[in-house]
């Protein structure tokens, strides 16, 4: 794959993804919602070669949410079917493609089938790091932070720790994302400019790009635009 002109800066370790306007994208051409999901499905791949190549280290991407379930049933079965035959496909390049795979979110109200398939791409794929992909499925932000501090209660009440010894780096380890970097950058395509319940916890200190773009048309173009973006901001933590 070609590498556009920017791709010299160094990109940010870690960038995670909205993959918004999948339905719009299909819309705009009188197809099913379905099909803007394939399509976005696509662009996915060619993202994370891109990211592979460019040695960005961590991409989490938002691809089911908690509130995702609320579409038709036709909708939902399409984005699980896409993800299985991605999975399958991920576990048979395995070999060549060096990608690790991680899930963040409750993965039990998946099929049994794609459950196990992502057991398997987890487990098969520990070894691997050419880049990690975190895939968000029915992941919400406000869902994980209240899982942590279930966990975490759970903890106390076992005597494992006592209440004020929780911090903000013993809360992390309780989160998804339990070792992985916070996200230096994210991106929103399709123009909305919202969190929508995305990596709540981490994103503290992460640079947003939004654009205008659908996801199914975003490329590496727009990803070296997002991380030129990302180089033209300043980003001081809270310090001066
Ligand atoms: C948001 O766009 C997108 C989703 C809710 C699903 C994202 C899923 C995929 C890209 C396919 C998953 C498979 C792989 C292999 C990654 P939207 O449907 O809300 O778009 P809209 O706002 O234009 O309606």
């Amino acid at each position: 794959m070609a590498q556009t002109e920017n791709a010299v800066l160094q990109p940010p370790r870690h960038i995670a993804i909205i993959m918004d306007g999948n339905g719009r994208w299909a819309k705009q051409r009188g197809l099913p919602r379905t099909a803007g999901h394939a399509a976005g499905a696509e662009t996915f791949r060619t993202i994370a070669n891109y990211c592979r190549t460019l040695g960005v280290e961590y991409l989490t991407v938002y691809a089911f949410s908690t509130e995702n379930w609320k579409r038709s049933q036709e909708e939902v079965s399409g984005i699980m079917k896409l993800l299985g035959n991605y999975l399958t496909e991920a576990l048979r390049d395995m070999e060549k493609n060096h990608v690790r795979f991680r899930f963040f979110g409750d993965l039990s109200r998946l099929s049994p089938q794609l459950q196990k398939l992502c057991a398997e791409a987890q487990d098969k794929s520990a070894g691997f790091g050419d880049v990690q992909v975190n895939f968000c499925l029915n992941y919400g932000g406000r869902d994980e932070i209240v899982r942590a501090a279930r966990a975490f209660a759970q903890d106390v009440a076992a005597g494992k720790y006592q209440p004020q010894d929780l911090s903000e780096s013993l809360l992390s380890g309780y989160l998804y994302s339990a070792g992985v970097p916070d996200p230096e950058l994210i991106i929103r395509p399709s123009g909305e400019l919202r969190t929508s319940n995305f990596l709540l916890w981490q994103s503290a200190y992460s640079e947003y790009v939004f654009m205008d773009v659908l996801w199914p048309d975003f490329g590496p173009r727009e990803l070296d635009r997002a991380i030129e973006e990302y180089h033209r901001r300043n980003r001081r933590f809270g310090g001066v």
